[in-house]
């Protein structure tokens, strides 16, 4: 039975793309490492930036694996506060707390067989990262309220955007903890690092979306919007060109996605349109194709409402998590929304969970 369940607490699920894009040399890399560790019952920590593609390579991982008929199963670490998250873990016995009328299975037992990652590891609390490290020397669990032992029988992918060392370091993260979950790490690189895979992600994306959104034929971008999203820096990586895909395939007129149908902030905005040259005249080519500079300092507070915007949308209005995904502080955040507020941005409603 193929039962997948996505971390429905906190994003929604990754769309039922057809597959993993994968061009570049350093994401082939990445997934032939993910393979092999798949064939093995090694615990995997992923890292990366935040929207590079975790989730989708850990459950690359499961379909890879000997496991691949059990569930998956994720979770938000980040999403969940600590009391609630280890009875969601590790389940809980009638009676074990008030509100516990009848007992139930966690996300550990849910996983038997299978998968289970645990998304955003760094984030759970000290006294459960404890908890987590004996169930990974153990290989078993009680459920809360609960005396029985139950063996497990599954993986654990974990995932996190942070620097581990650092984290450790700054106290974040365990350091027996630290070396438990990475006996096996993988870093899957920024998409600026992997610019090979930018248009055949955007052109996978444009036909899941014509699909979708049932527009026929998936638009095409033209010459102008393709270098455009080639020389982006994409900060919030593959999800961020999924928002711009998605967004361009609405606007778009005629089936054809130009530069301005993009909508791309950025330092460089490259020209609308390319003066034809002769052949073979390289300075006139260079030319055209240098960026127009626009004031650096709009450029930036641009670049960082759009980021701060979408990380609010795909943080459900949350500031803790929109803060923890644009990796400043909550603090940070709130003056800087603060600021945006006052300048008469408009901007989602938030809340502090
Ligand atoms: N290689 C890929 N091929 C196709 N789609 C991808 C790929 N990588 C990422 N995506 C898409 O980009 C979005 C972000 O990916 P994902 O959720 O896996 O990132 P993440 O690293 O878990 O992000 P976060 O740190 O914010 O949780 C998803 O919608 C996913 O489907
Ligand atoms: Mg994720």
């Amino acid at each position: 039975m193929m039962h997948e369940d996505s971390s429905s607490e906190a994003q929604p699920a990754p769309v039922g793309r057809a597959g993993l894009i994968a061009q570049s040399p350093a994401m082939q890399q990445v997934l032939e490492m993910a393979r092999r560790a798949a064939q093995t019952d090694v615990s995997i920590m992923l890292l990366g930036e935040s929207g590079v593609g975790k989730e989708v390579v850990s459950r690359f991982v499961h379909r890879s694996s000997p496991r691949a008929q059990a569930p998956f199963i994720a979770i938000n670490c980040a999403a969940i506060p600590e009391t609630l998250l280890e009875a969601t873990l590790f389940g809980f016995e009638k009676g074990a707390f008030t509100g516990a009328l009848q007992s139930a299975p966690g996300k550990f037992e849910q996983a038997q067989g299978g998968t289970l990652m645990l998304d955003e590891v760094t984030e759970m609390a000290a006294g459960l990262q404890a908890k987590l490290l004996r169930v990974l020397q153990e290989r078993e669990i009680e459920r809360v309220g609960g005396r029985k032992r139950i063996a497990l029988d599954l993986r654990i992918v974990a995932t996190s955007n942070r620097e581990l060392q650092l984290a450790v370091k700054q106290g974040v993260l365990r350091e027996d903890l630290y070396y438990r979950l990475s006996v096996f790490p993988l870093r899957i690189p920024p998409l600026r690092e992997r610019r090979e895979d930018i248009l055949p992600l955007a052109t996978s994306m444009l036909e899941h979306y014509a699909a979708r959104f049932g527009l026929g034929l998936a638009p095409q971008l033209d010459a102008g919007a393709k270098q455009s999203l080639q020389s982006h820096q994409w900060p919030g990586n593959v999800r961020e060109l999924e928002n711009v895909i998605q967004r361009s395939a609405i606007l778009c007129a005629q089936g054809v996605i130009t530069v301005s149908d993009l909508f791309l902030q950025t330092f460089e905005v490259v020209a609308p349109s390319f003066p034809r040259l002769p052949a073979g005249d390289q300075a006139a080519m260079e030319a055209a194709r240098a960026p127009v500079r626009r004031d650096l300092d709009a450029e930036l507070a641009d670049n960082e409402r759009q980021l701060i915007a979408d990380a609010l949308r795909d943080s459900h209005g949350s500031k803790k998590l929109t803060a923890e995904r644009l990796g400043i502080s909550p603090r940070t955040l709130r003056h800087k929304l603060q600021r945006l507020r006052e300048a008469g941005v408009e901007l989602p409603p938030t809340h502090d969970g």
